[in-house]
């Protein structure tokens, strides 16, 4: 019995093809991550049916449960439901071929061979049957049990053919490649710069989909280099492709940003899961090339580049199609502030520095701290224990501070609404100047993060500011 197919589904599943003497087979990912151990997150079972598909998922839902709901995608050919875990997808046996400019593939009925040639790689185009007379088989005219065991990425037909078909198959090479650890056979590679133009007619949401899981493999950079290879990169992220190389002035060179990003990203995958804290990683540096100037004196600088770099992320996540939501202003929040801490660690540091970063970063502070320790890559090991050392000392002036004054999630104790009626007057300038003169004192450590505190100086600046209060009520206390 082939392990693959132990579960119950694939027993009814039999059975149902049996019943209406027609033909069946798992196909795709649950085949290849099966035969590799691979746990498969997301329960996705694609069959593929010599025949109607849609029927066939309609007949087996209804065997297992009348109430289960089917979804049909016609234009497609295809049906799926969801049943237990299962996300079950079943289409027909398609022969497909394509016009030059445009996806939309001309699709006939076909056999199950011609289905596989029509799938992105050997890997993926592994098949077991669910016919009773062949339960279990495995159907492998490429050669994918192979590419499996040589961890070998690999199309079925002339890749330049494959990549025509659907460009996106370029860039999901890359991904099956830094996913599973394989390589990219050679010919196939070739192609994927031979045909990395044709990535344009793609749309950047399939585009971005591929681009977060390679983000998310335990070594990104990986991908990142292969597509910088094959010139998908810039195309598809001009904004990166554009930090690569190194510029040489009287004997002194930068260090390469592109690569440099990518070992900051490697490190920061070693540490979390979160992918908004792996962009930022990506992204930390990606005004660098804007703002390179080369000085005799001091020699290669970056000036500014957190700020540049944090101003570009939301056209950046406009054209790659990323949120712009919370997400990418924590990525903005990121890339503005990751120089503080390094700057901190250098200079005595004071209480008042410490607040003020608190107070910026508010509770992504610690993501901060860990994109800071990652963006060391530094090959001289004594500079790297010396500045993991003064990380060290930072964090736990962070820690201290933050106990004492409770800078994290900043809450003003003197509110907007107080200042108003104390003075009686209207919503204005005046209250936004005396609610920052109390926001920086506390910050500066002038005055306790207290009501009453807050409250005399709001009294005194206002007076400053030719304030009469009216209202000498204290309604905090
Ligand atoms: N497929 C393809 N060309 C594509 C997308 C998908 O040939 N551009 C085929 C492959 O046979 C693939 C199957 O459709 O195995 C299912 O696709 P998908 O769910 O995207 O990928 P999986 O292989 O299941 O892998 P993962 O779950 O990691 O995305």
């Amino acid at each position: 019995m082939n392990i693959c197919i132990n579960d119950k589904i694939f027993g009814i599943i039999s059975d149902v093809v049996s019943a209406e003497s027609t033909e069946a087979y798992v196909i795709g990912g649950w085949v290849r991550d099966c035969l590799l151990n691979r746990e498969h997150s997301e329960k996705d079972i694609d069959i593929v049916v010599i025949g109607n598909g849609i029927e066939l998922a309609r007949k087996t839902a209804k065997k297992i449960n009348p109430d289960i709901r089917v979804s049909v995608f016609r234009n497609f050919g295809t049906a799926m439901f969801r049943w237990a875990n299962y996300e079950i997808e079943f289409v027909g046996a398609r022969k497909e071929s394509y016009r030059p400019a445009s996806r939309k593939p001309v699709v006939e009925n076909g056999s199950l061979e011609d289905d596989q040639k029509r799938r992105d790689f050997t890997i993926n185009a592994l098949a077991i049957s669910l016919n009773k007379d062949t339960y279990g088989e495995l159907l492998d005219p490429f050669g994918g049990r192979d590419d499996l065991r040589r961890k070998i990425i690999r199309t079925p037909l002339d890749p330049g053919v494959t990549f025509s078909d659907d460009p996106l198959r370029m860039i999901r090479a890359v991904r099956f490649a830094t996913q599973l650890g394989f390589s990219i056979e050679k010919k196939t590679f070739e192609a994927l710069a031979e045909n990395a133009g044709r990535i344009r007619i793609v749309s950047p949401e399939r585009i971005i989909t591929e681009i977060n899981k390679i983000i998310m493999c335990s070594k990104p950079s990986g991908g990142f280099r292969m597509l910088e290879k094959s010139g998908l990169l810039a195309i598809i992220f001009p904004e990166l492709d554009n930090m690569k190389g190194v510029e040489r002035k009287d004997g002194r060179a930068h260090k390469d940003n592109f690569l440099h990003s990518l070992e900051v990203l490697d490190n920061i995958a070693l540490e979390t899961d979160n992918i908004w804290l792996r962009w930022a990683a990506l992204l930390h540096d990606i005004a660098k090339p804007l703002t390179k100037k080369y000085s005799r004196e001091t020699g290669w600088s970056f000036h500014g580049h957190e700020f540049r770099g944090s101003k570009m992320i939301p056209d950046i996540f406009r054209k790659l199609k990323l949120p712009l939501n919370e997400h990418m202003r924590y990525v903005q929040k990121l890339v503005d502030l990751h120089l503080r801490p390094i700057v901190l660690s250098q200079e005595e540091i004071t209480d008042s520095a410490i607040r003020r970063l608190l107070f910026e970063a508010g509770d992504d502070i610690d993501d901060l701290m860990l994109l800071c320790e990652a963006d060391i890559t530094s090959k001289n090991e004594k500079r790297k224990i010396r500045h993991l050392e003064n990380f060290a000392i930072v964090r736990e002036k962070l820690r201290e501070i933050e106990e004492k004054d409770a800078i994290r999630n900043f809450q003003p104790p003197v509110k907007g609404e107080e200042i108003i009626n104390t003075f009686g007057i209207r919503p204005g300038k005046k209250v936004g100047v005396i609610k920052n003169a109390i926001r920086d004192a506390i910050l500066d450590g002038i005055i306790p993060n207290e009501h009453r505190a807050a409250r005399d100086l709001m009294i005194k600046k206002g007076r400053e500011l030719g304030l009469t209060p009216v209202d000498t009520n204290d309604p905090g206390t």
